[in-house]
C-alpha cells in the first residue's frame, strides 16, 4: 500500500521539521500539537524555513507556496485519521506516547503505519500499547531535520517486514537516506554519538583541555560540523542526559553512564541553547562564550 497522506503529532523542533519535509516532499500532511498557540508557533516557524530557502534560491516561490498548502494543522487527534502513515514526535515520556497511540488506534485506518521519531524509548513497549504492533515502526530524525540527510528505521520482533520496508521506501521518498536497524536503545546514531559526548564532558572535568579546546579539537582535528559541547548544548543537556540514563540501565556499561557534571547542569536548567546557557553562554547568540564551570 503506497503512502499518500502524512500525519504528524508534535510540532515542536523535530514534529515541525519533519512535518516541513513530508510537505516539501509533495505530501498532503496535518501536524497536531496540543494547543492553538503551539500550532501557530509551528506552522510560524516552518513558514520562516521555507522563506529562507525562497531567500537562499534553494526553493521557488512557487514551491514554497505549494508546500505550505500541502500542510493543515489541527489540535484534534481525529484529524490524523486519514493518514497513511503518523510519524510521532511528541514529548520523550513514555506515558504520554503511549496515551496518545492508544487514542489514534481506534481512529486510523488498518492499513496505517504507527511511526515514533523517539530517539530512546522503546519501540515494542509504544507498539504493545496499540492493537497493530505488526504496522509499528521507529523513525528518528536528526536535528534539524530539514537539513539532516539520515532516517534510522526502527524494527521490533513483532514489526511485519512489509510495513518496515514501506517505512524504509517511505523515508527515502522524503529525499533522506534511511537504515534499518532495531530496538536497542539509541539505535545506531546516539549508540555510538552518546558515549562520545559523555567523553567530551569526562575530558572536560578531568582538565584535558579547555571548553574551546576540545571543540576545536575535533572540528579541526576530526572534521565534525561542531564540536562536541556545543553539539550538546545543540541537542540539549536534559534530552542527552535522559538518553544516556536510558542506555545505562540496558547496557550497564560505564561508558553510558552521565558524567556528574552533566547531571549538575541539568540539575541548574543549563540545558545549552534552548535555555541560553550551557557549556557556552547564549547571551548573544551570534557569538556564545564558553562558561566558566569548574
Ligand atoms: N533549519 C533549517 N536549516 C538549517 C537550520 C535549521 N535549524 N540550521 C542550519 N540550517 C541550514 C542553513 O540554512 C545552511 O543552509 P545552506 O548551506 O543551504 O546555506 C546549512 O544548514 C548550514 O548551516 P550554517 O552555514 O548556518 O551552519 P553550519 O555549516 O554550522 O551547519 C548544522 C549547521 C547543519 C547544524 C551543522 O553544524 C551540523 O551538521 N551540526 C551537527 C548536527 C547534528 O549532529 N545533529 C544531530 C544531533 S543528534 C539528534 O538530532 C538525534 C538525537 O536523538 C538527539
Amino acid at each position: 500500500m503506497a503512502i499518500e497522506k502524512v500525519g504528524v503529532a508534535g510540532c515542536g523542533l523535530m514534529g515541525s521539521g519533519i512535518a516541513q519535509v513530508c510537505a516539501q516532499a509533495g505530501f498532503p500532511t496535518v501536524v497536531r500539537e496540543v494547543s492553538e498557540e503551539l500550532v501557530a508557533k509551528g506552522l510560524k516557524g516552518i513558514e520562516k524555513n521555507l522563506d529562507r530557502l525562497v531567500e537562499k534560491g534553494t526553493l521557488s516561490a512557487a514551491e514554497r507556496d505549494a508546500a505550505r498548502g500541502r500542510l493543515r494543522g489541527t489540535t484534534k487527534v481525529e484529524d490524523l485519521a486519514g493518514a497513511d502513515i503518523v510519524i510521532e514526535a511528541i514529548i520523550e515520556q513514555l506515558a504520554a506516547k503511549r496515551e496518545f497511540w492508544k487514542a489514534l488506534e481506534p481512529l486510523c485506518a488498518k492499513h496505517t503505519i504507527f511511526a515514533s521519531n523517539t530517539s530512546s524509548l522503546s519501540i515494542t513497549e509504544m507498539a504493545m500499547a496499540t492493537g497493530r504492533p505488526g504496522r509499528f515502526v521507529g523513525m528518528h530524525f536528526f536535528n534539524p531535520v530539514p537539513v539532516m540527510k539520515l532516517v534510522e528505521v526502527i524494527r521490533t520482533i513483532a514489526t511485519e517486514d512489509a510495513a518496515f520496508e514501506e517505512a524504509h521506501a517511505f523515508a527515502g521518498r522524503l529525499g533522506k537516506t534511511a537504515v534499518r536497524t532495531t530496538d536497542r536503545p539509541g539505535f545506531i546514531v546516539n549508540r555510538l554519538l552518546v558515549p562520545f559526548l559523555l567523553d567530551a564532558i569526562r575530558a572536560l572535568e578531568e582538565g584535558v583541555g579547555t571548553i574551546e579546546d576540545i571543540d576545536n579539537s575535533m572540528k579541526l582535528g576530526a572534521g565534525h560540523p561542531m564540536g562536541p559541547l556545543t553539539l550538546l548544548d545543540f541537542v540539549g543537556h536534559d534530552t542527552t542526559y535522559s538518553i544516556a540514563n536510558i542506555m545505562f540501565e540496558e547496557f550497564k556499561e560505564k561508558r553510558f553512564a552521565p558524567p556528574a557534571l552533566l547531571k549538575r547542569m541539568v540539575m541548574a536548567g543549563w540545558n545549552g541553547r534552548k535555555s541560553g546557557r550551557g557549556f557556552y553562554d547564549y547571551s548573544d547568540p551570534k557569538n556564545p562564550k564558553p562558561v566558566k564551570l569548574l
